[in-house]
Formats: structure tokens, C-alpha cells, sequence
């Protein structure tokens, strides 16, 4: 056998590869599994962008390379819908690419900035990808720990002026995965100070910036960074469009590092399928009432589930945005233990907080992606667990 490089060797196996072969044991003996694992919606992409790629996929024009950077319709569609959503205004040329899925671009922006050394701030617990692609980049991951009784925000003042120095990219995500906080504008403005001293470019993934209850309307680091000078921020189609298995996304901010992304990717990969670009097209320039629709199923599924949750005597807040709930394991429990439990005792699958880094353990994270009806028969069986 031919030794694969140490930089794949030194990659911990995928959060959910080891979660899916717990479940894959458990199921082998007969348990019905309730899966609150995965933040994938189990609502179906709305009919109009299914129709929209039946029609692009019969044109021989679509089945040819794409763009690298992605049709300039589709980066005008972008920019539209950006100007519409946050009142900033991108020029679809230079400060927008397409990017199939958000995690793509989250994973190569790395390689276009860091090489042997150079650090990168990385939230913890946060998105997994942020640390792997540092390391696979060569990068040293700087944690950045989110901590309960500061919102799950991270604290600047804690960090090593050295650290700062040396530090070329920051990972932010609000709506945050997996705790489900969200930042308010001083964070920002914060932000965007520290990036101003230390020359820093701010990634911010915005996966679920179009997911939010009670009236709370995420907002773009752009209206923060109004020319452009710190930050790119990562959006997906995913999660507002139940689009997951389509890999479509965008990434749009400073134009260099929308030219060095880009430069990159036109390297590794080819784009974006067009009859996807198209379907995308419409997702973001049509009717938005699926959208709607999608908000209030998540807003009940996450007030029955955070309801439930405390008459089982766990402690959790409810989240103003994404689809994850974010709650303690309760007293004398690891977060694997629990969720061993969990899985082993109710057939209930959650995952362990720390798989989202070190800073996760002790909490569990809930994905909200599951109908009403088994999100009740969770909860039943969670009140007749012995903590
Ligand atoms: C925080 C965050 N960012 C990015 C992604 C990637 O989304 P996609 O690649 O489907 O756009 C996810 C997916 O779960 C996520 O949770």
C-alpha cells in the first residue's frame, strides 16, 4: 500500500462518519432511530427552481464547461438579491464568484492565503472545515473559544498581541453553527477594528444568514466593511433553498480575495454545472414564499423541541436563528457519554458538542431537521430517560 501524505494522515475522520457508523450499529439490532444529526432540511426544494433545471438541463449550451467564476447572469443575480437583502451594492465583474456549495469556497480560501505557518483564528466549537483546510494548507488554527456567558462570541482581548500579528485570516459565522448565536452590530464594528490594526482578512460564512425567527434579520459584514477593504463573506443556497445536494453557493466582498480565490479555483476545479446556475438564478430572483414557509416550520419545530428539551430537565435557550439548538448535557455526562446514552438507551441521535471542537464539550447540538411528529416522539422518550 502506497502511503497516503501525512496532510491527509493528520485529518481526524469527518465529524459524521464516525457518528453514521454508531448509528449504522444501533439500527443493526432493530431500534427506530430519531436522527437530529444533520443540517440538511428534510423539506424538498420548491417546485419553480425544479422546473427552472428541467428547462436549462434540455439546452445543449448547458452541457458544455462552465464559467470558472460562474455566468455573469448568475453573478448579477447575486448582486441583485445582496442589494435587495442588505443594501449593499457588489459589482458582479470583480466581488462576487460562484462556488459549488459554500464549503468549497470556506475550504480553498486557505490555500489561496496561508501557506507554512502563517495563522489562522478559528472558533471553537465551530464548522470543521475552518481548522482542516488551515491545516491541510500548512496554516496553525489559532482557537478562538465561544463561551456561553459571552454569547458565544469571541473574545479579541484574550488573544496574543504576537498571534494577531502574525494572523492572515479570521473564520466568523453568524447565524452560528452549532450554537445558534447570532452577532449583533458592535461585534461587527469590532471586528472590523481588529482586521483595520492587525491586516487581517475576515472570512464570515453566512450559511444561515436567511434563517431567523421572531422578526430577527441577520446581518452581511458588508454593511459593516463598506468599501470592501477586510472582508469576503461565504453564502450558500443550501439552507434557504433546501438546495444542500445541488452544491451551489457564492462568495463576495474584496475583490483580491475574490481574484485569489478565483485564481485558485480555476485550477482545482470548473465550475458550476449552468442548468444548477440557472436554477439558482431563480431561487434568488423568484417568489422568496417558500422561504417564508420554511422560516415557520423551523420557528415551531424549534419552540416544541426547546420546550421539550426543559421539561426533560435539560438546560437550552432558544436560538433566534438556524436550525440547531444548542443545549447542555446534564450533570456528570461528556458530551459523548451523553450522546452514547442517547443514541444506546432512546434511539435518539444528537451531536456531541465537542466534535465541533474542544470548546463544545459538555453541550449537545440538536439539528431541528426532522418533522413535528418525531420531533414529539423524541421528546416522549427523552422524559422517560433517567439523567
Ligand atoms: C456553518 C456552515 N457553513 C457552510 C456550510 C456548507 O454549506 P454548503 O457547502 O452546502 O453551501 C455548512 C453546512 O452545513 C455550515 O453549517
Amino acid at each position: 500500500m502506497v502511503k497516503p501524505a501525512s496532510r491527509v494522515e493528520q485529518i481526524p475522520p469527518y465529524l459524521f462518519a464516525r457518528i453514521d457508523k454508531m448509528k449504522e450499529e444501533v439500527r443493526k439490532e432493530g431500534i427506530d432511530l430519531i436522527d437530529f444529526s444533520i443540517g440538511d432540511p428534510d423539506i424538498p426544494t420548491p417546485p419553480h427552481i425544479i422546473e427552472k433545471m428541467q428547462e436549462a438541463i434540455k439546452d445543449p449550451r448547458n452541457h458544455k464547461y462552465p464559467s470558472y467564476e460562474g455566468m455573469i447572469e448568475y453573478r448579477r443575480a447575486v448582486s441583485n438579491w445582496y442589494h435587495k437583502r442588505f443594501g449593499v451594492k457588489l459589482n458582479p465583474e470583480h466581488e462576487v464568484v460562484a462556488l459549488i456549495g459554500s464549503k468549497e469556497g470556506i475550504a480553498h480560501m486557505p490555500w489561496a492565503y496561508i501557506g507554512n505557518g502563517d495563522v489562522v483564528l478559528v472558533p471553537s466549537p465551530g464548522y470543521p472545515v475552518y481548522k482542516i483546510s488551515t491545516l491541510l494548507a500548512g496554516g496553525i488554527p489559532h482557537i478562538l473559544p465561544l463561551r456561553e456567558q459571552n454569547r458565544f462570541l469571541p473574545q479579541f482581548d484574550n488573544v496574543p498581541d504576537d498571534v494577531l500579528k502574525k494572523a492572515k485570516i479570521l473564520f466568523i459565522n453568524y447565524p452560528n453553527n452549532p450554537t445558534g448565536a447570532h452577532a449583533d452590530d458592535s461585534f461587527y464594528e469590532n471586528v472590523i477594528d481588529i482586521a483595520k490594526k492587525y491586516n487581517i482578512l475576515i472570512c464570515h460564512d453566512a450559511a444561515y444568514s436567511e434563517i431567523a425567527y421572531d422578526g430577527y434579520q441577520p446581518k452581511s459584514i458588508l454593511q459593516f466593511d463598506k468599501e470592501k477593504q477586510y472582508s469576503v463573506e461565504f453564502h450558500s443556497l443550501s439552507k434557504t433553498y433546501c438546495m444542500t445536494g445541488w452544491r451551489i453557493g457564492f462568495a463576495v466582498g474584496n475583490q483580491d480575495a475574490i481574484f485569489n480565490l478565483t485564481k485558485l479555483k480555476t485550477n482545482i476545479d470548473s465550475g458550476v454545472f449552468q442548468a444548477i446556475q440557472y436554477a439558482a438564478i431563480e431561487a434568488l430572483e423568484g417568489k422568496q414564499d417558500s422561504v417564508e414557509a420554511l422560516k415557520k416550520i423551523f420557528q415551531r419545530r424549534r419552540d416544541m423541541t426547546v420546550d421539550g428539551l426543559l421539561s426533560a430537565g435539560i438546560k437550552v435557550s432558544k436560538p433566534l436563528a438556524t436550525f440547531y439548538i444548542w443545549a447542555k448535557v446534564p450533570e456528570g455526562y461528556t458530551s459523548a457519554s451523553f450522546c452514547e446514552k442517547l443514541i444506546k438507551e432512546k434511539g435518539i441521535v444528537v451531536t456531541p458538542g465537542n466534535g465541533f471542537g474542544d470548546e463544545g464539550e459538555g453541550y449537545f447540538r440538536i439539528s431541528i431537521t426532522i418533522n413535528e411528529k418525531r420531533i414529539g416522539e423524541a421528546i416522549e422518550r427523552l422524559k422517560t430517560m433517567k439523567l
